[in-house]
Parts: structure tokens; C-alpha cells; sequence
């Protein structure tokens, strides 16, 4: 056993965050953790692709990440093999078979209030028994091993079960979580998760153990799939749900399928970037925005001139300058219009106008009405936006072989609903808030209620998550994706943007400054400690409502060197328990 101060001393490290990337040539993993980050690259070193590091590594998230780190939620993978072929594996939550639009409406129509897990007043759609999804965590995982791992499943799965069983050192980041649960949780799984047999919270530096989650783990680990979605596990699952006034069935449960889908792809500066399709909305959002970027450069960039009202470079603007933010902001709005009005479940949605909305010439007809001069206005009477969770988290994994894989995974908030089933060890996820929840009602008070995304049973809601792999010659360059809600969209699209446009190194691109619009709100989330307070006012000058924030998103990428293949990873700063692992 590990003496305290050791083992405190350990924790201290491994909460202290990832200042300076890493560099290796054979393999590398980046995620949210550090401990996730290394049983991926052992993988690497023992013979796994890059898809079996992905599948540890999140199995090992699930266990030392629990906040967003899952296997009761769901999200997506985006793999390019050595070959340079771009596949996807979507393991989207979906919403029971017994959900109705109106599910979450009080008798008025309006959307009902309940009480959340620390007894905060919230809406229905995002607490309680009904806000839980159908889980796709451990069906995606599975999927993508059956098609794409090279490993045994057995070999993948352990690495968390040890985790789960043998415990591991709380970081301070988790021992905080654990004090605010034991003070405030009035669900009493989340206020015991962090419990040791003692019956009190683990402290920082203490070994945590998950017995009921390494239980549940094994069952996954011996029946695959079907160690989740039939058995003691979908049994317990469907029991508590029925007692508690829930929505799962056995038979959602042994219904759910991960699908395999084709990635959404544009090219931008010589390279070409693959992103999540629909039911992500990030990919579509993500390209269309580098097309405007790429017109915009076109359209404007010789022909600028200087005016009395605003400064304009020619080409690409100077990075960091009132006229680059303004341009990603009339990109972003327009973007994130197209997203709110178009993306929905394709199963669901067969008309979808994905080709369209990624084509170059629809990025000139959005900014066609681009003033570079002028913030254009965003028409709240017609449509707003709903808070969405900024709690997910990201894991870039590249191997020797020249594959890598870009897997976002999700519980929607952080701890989902803080819910989870007495003997299993796992949170479920609230994933049920990402639809839109009272149809036809679209309105500045923040409801949207277009069609695409409204409730239908067994339908997938719509997702932010934009896990993204940048090719240049069909050989993978970067690896990269983002946690943050609707933000997510935009940190990536940043990221990739600071790499390809302005030619920064990974970790610069990854630290660079962050800006954020949504359409509506009307207004532009900024990082304060990275944009000069004269840009701001110029901005605002321009008609932009500023508003600042501590830090928008929290990158996990690799860049690959296609001469050398030599591979640099890069944990955002802003994750204290992140690391880029390589071998
Ligand atoms: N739960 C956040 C998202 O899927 O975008």
C-alpha cells in the first residue's frame, strides 16, 4: 500500500495540469486524466491500434473521470486507419420508446420545473428519472472494436476494472466534488459517490474504490454488448426505472444500437477535416464556418480597403485583431442559425440538407449579408437558444500504425443526473435535455421548438460534440476535440482554424484565445484575460455585445508531423487532471 504522503504527493502531480505538450514518435494519448491517459498508450505499447487505446481509455475515464467519463451516457468516435479512410461510430443516447414530445410540459403547455440534485429549482428536461436516455456508451465502445480493434475486448475492458477495483488516488479536483456532494446532494447516490467503506467521502490523496462499478465493468468485460444491454445489469436497470417512475424498459435497452455512419467532411487550405455527422451537430456547424472563413478570405481579402469606420487588413486578418474576432462572431452566428434551424436525428429527419449546408456555395450566400464593418443583428423574436451541458470531456489517441481516432463522450451535465442505480456504481446520464422541449414554441425566452430536434421515441437528440481529425494527403495531422456544450463547436473550429490559417504548434492553438457566439443570445462570450481591452471596445463599437468569461472549452489534441510522424499532444491547461501520455 502507498504510504499517505506519497501517495498525496502523487495526487499533487497529478492535479498540477499539463503545462508543456509531449512529444513521441510511437504513440500517444491525450484525455481529461492522466491515469485514463496512460492505460491507453500501454495499450499502444502492448500491439493496440489506436481504437483500442480509445476504448481503454475510456473505460478508464469512466472510473477516474466519473463527472463526464462514462459508461451511462454516450457520444461519438471518428477514426481515420493508416489507409486514410474516415469512419464514424455514433453512440448517441436515445430517448425511450415510451417518450412523447410533450413529456417534459405542465398542463398549461409551459415547460415544468422540478428539483434538481442539489435541490436547485430546474427544468424537467435536465433532472429527474425522465431526463435519462437511453444509454449508448458501452454499445459504441463494443461496435467499435468489433469492426476496428485488434486487441482482445477482455484486454481493453481490465485496465478500468483495476482501476475500479484496486481504487486510485482522489485528486483534489475529485475530493472537492466529494465535499460539495456530502454537503449539498439531496440524491442520495451522488452524496454517496464519493464514499469509501467507511461510509465517509474519500479525502484528496486517499485511494478511492469502486467495487459496485468494477462489478458492473466485469459483466461488460465478459458479455460485451450484451453485459449492458441484457442481463443483470439491463435487469437492474429496467427495475430501478419502473420503481422510480422512469421511462427505460428492458426493451429500450435491447433495442439500443451504436451505428456506424460516415463522417462530414470539407476541405480548407489544402487539408481536409472529418467531423461528426448528424446527430452531432459539430461537424456540419464546423465546416460550413471554415467555408465562410475560406470565402470570406476570397471575397474581402484583397479587395479591403481602410475606412474612417474600421480597420481592415488584407487576406487573412492579423490574429487576435478587432476585425479576426469580428469575422469568426458574423461566422459563428451564421453557423450556429443554420444549426438550430436544420440538425436533428438523420434517422428521423431523412431530408436533412447536410450536402447543402456543407457546400462552398451556401457559405457564400451566408456571407453574402457579411459587413466588415458592422455586426449584423441576430432576430431574437424569432428564435433563442437553451442552455446546454458544458460538461463532457475529450480523448485524441494516435498510434504507430498511422491511425488515429477522436472520440468525445458525454453524461450531458456534469454527473449527469446525478442519478445512478443502487448496486451498479454508475451515473446515468440527463442526455433527455439536448432535445427541444415544448414543439413549436421559439421564442427570446430561451425555449427552441423547431421540428428537427423534438422529442420522438427511440430518436437521438441533437449534440454538440465535434470529435474532429484533420488529413493532408490522406495521412491524419491533428486529432482533436473539445468538452463545453454549444461551445464545443467553436473551440474546435478555433483550434483547427489557429493551426491550418495561422500555422501554430498544438498547444498554442490549444491556449490561444477563445471566443464564442451562438447566434442568440445576441453577443459575443469572451476569454477576458486573453483579448486587450481596446479590441473589446472596438468591437462593442461595432455594434457587438461583449461579455466576458474565465475560459471557453477544454482541448485535448495531438498534432502529427507527416514527414516524420513524429506527434505532439497537448492537455488544455484548463483540465487540472489532463495529460498528453506518449511512448
Ligand atoms: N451534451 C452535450 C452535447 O452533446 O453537445
Amino acid at each position: 500500500m502507498r504510504s499517505s504522503s506519497l501517495v498525496l504527493l502523487l495526487c499533487m502531480l497529478n492535479v498540477s495540469g499539463q503545462a508543456q505538450a509531449t512529444r513521441s514518435g510511437n504513440g500517444m494519448v491525450v484525455s481529461d486524466n492522466r491515469l485514463a491517459s496512460e492505460v491507453g498508450v500501454q495499450i499502444l505499447r502492448d500491439g493496440g491500434n489506436a481504437v483500442d487505446g480509445a476504448i481503454a481509455t475510456a473505460f478508464a475515464l469512466a472510473v477516474t473521470h466519473p463527472q463526464a467519463g462514462n459508461i451511462g451516457g454516450g457520444g461519438f468516435l471518428v477514426l481515420m486507419d493508416s489507409a486514410g479512410n474516415a469512419t464514424t461510430i455514433d453512440f448517441r443516447e436515445t430517448a425511450p420508446l415510451a417518450a412523447s414530445e410533450d413529456m417534459f410540459l405542465d398542463a398549461e403547455g409551459n415547460l415544468e420545473r422540478t428539483t434538481g440534485p442539489f435541490g436547485n429549482s430546474t427544468t424537467a428536461n435536465h433532472a429527474g428519472i425522465k431526463s435519462v436516455g437511453v444509454p449508448g456508451s458501452v454499445a459504441g465502445l463494443y461496435l467499435a472494436h468489433q469492426k476496428y480493434g485488434s486487441l482482445s475486448w477482455e484486454r481493453l475492458v481490465q485496465p478500468a476494472i483495476d482501476l475500479a477495483e484496486d481504487g486510485f488516488a482522489l485528486t483534489i479536483t475529485l475530493a472537492n466534488h466529494a465535499d460539495r456532494f456530502e454537503a449539498h446532494a439531496e440524491i442520495t447516490f451522488l452524496e454517496e459517490f464519493f464514499n469509501t467503506e467507511e461510509g465517509v467521502p474519500a479525502k484528496a490523496g486517499e485511494v478511492w474504490c469502486q467495487p459496485e462499478l468494477a462489478k458492473t465493468l466485469e459483466e461488460i468485460r465478459d458479455h460485451g454488448h450484451d453485459g449492458f444491454y441484457s442481463g443483470r445489469v439491463a435487469r437492474k436497470i429496467a427495475r430501478y426505472m419502473r420503481k422510480e417512475g422512469g421511462l427505460i424498459t428492458r426493451e429500450d435497452l435491447e433495442s439500443y444500437r451504436a451505428v456506424e455512419r460516415k463522417p462530414v467532411s470539407g476541405s480548407f487550405g489544402g487539408y481536409q477535416v472529418w467531423s461528426m455527422a448528424p446527430p452531432s451537430s459539430g461537424g456540419v456547424t464546423m465546416i460550413e464556418m471554415l467555408n465562410m472563413i475560406t470565402v470570406a478570405g476570397t471575397t474581402h481579402g484583397g479587395a479591403m480597403t481602410e475606412t474612417d469606420s474600421c480597420s481592415l487588413e488584407d487576406g487573412l486578418p492579423a490574429y487576435n485583431s478587432a476585425y479576426h474576432v469580428h469575422l469568426l462572431a458574423e461566422v459563428m452566428r451564421r453557423g450556429y442559425a443554420d444549426r438550430a434551424f436544420f440538425l436533428g436525428d438523420p434517422d428521423f429527419y431523412l431530408e436533412m440538407p447536410v450536402i447543402e449546408m456543407i457546400s462552398v456555395d451556401h457559405a457564400a450566400e451566408l456571407m453574402a449579408t457579411f459587413d466588415p464593418c458592422k455586426a449584423s443583428v441576430s432576430d431574437s423574436s424569432e428564435f433563442n437558444q437553451l442552455h446546454d451541458g458544458a460538461n463532457t470531456t475529450h480523448l485524441s489517441v494516435a498510434d504507430r500504425f498511422g491511425n488515429a481516432v477522436s472520440l468525445t463522450t458525454t453524461l450531458e451535465h456534469s454527473y449527469g443526473s446525478g442519478l445512478g442505480v443502487p448496486g451498479l456504481g454508475f451515473l446515468l446520464n440527463n442526455e433527455m435535455g439536448d432535445f427541444n422541449p415544448v414543439p413549436g414554441v421559439t421564442n427570446s425566452a430561451g425555449l427552441i421548438g423547431t421540428p428537427p430536434n423534438r422529442i420522438e421515441p427511440g430518436k437521438r437528440m441533437l449534440s454538440s460534440m465535434t470529435p474532429t481529425i484533420v488529413s493532408k494527403d490522406g495521412v491524419p495531422v491533428i486529432v482533436i476535440g473539445s468538452p463545453g456544450g454549444r461551445t464545443i463547436i467553436n473551440t474546435v473550429f478555433q483550434s483547427v482554424l489557429n493551426m491550418l490559417a495561422y500555422e501554430m504548434p498544438v498547444d498554442q492553438a490549444i491556449e490561444a484565445v477563445k471566443i464564442h457566439h451562438q447566434w442568440l443570445p445576441d453577443r459575443i462570450l469572451y476569454e477576458e484575460e486573453l483579448l486587450s481591452p481596446g479590441i473589446v471596445v472596438t468591437l462593442e463599437e461595432m455594434g457587438h455585445t461583449m461579455v466576458p468569461v474565465e475560459n471557453l472549452g477544454r482541448l485535448m489534441g495531438i498534432s502529427i508531423d507527416p514527414e516524420t510522424g513524429m506527434m505532439t499532444g497537448y492537455s488544455d491547461s484548463s483540465s487540472p487532471d489532463g495529460a498528453a501520455v506518449g511512448y
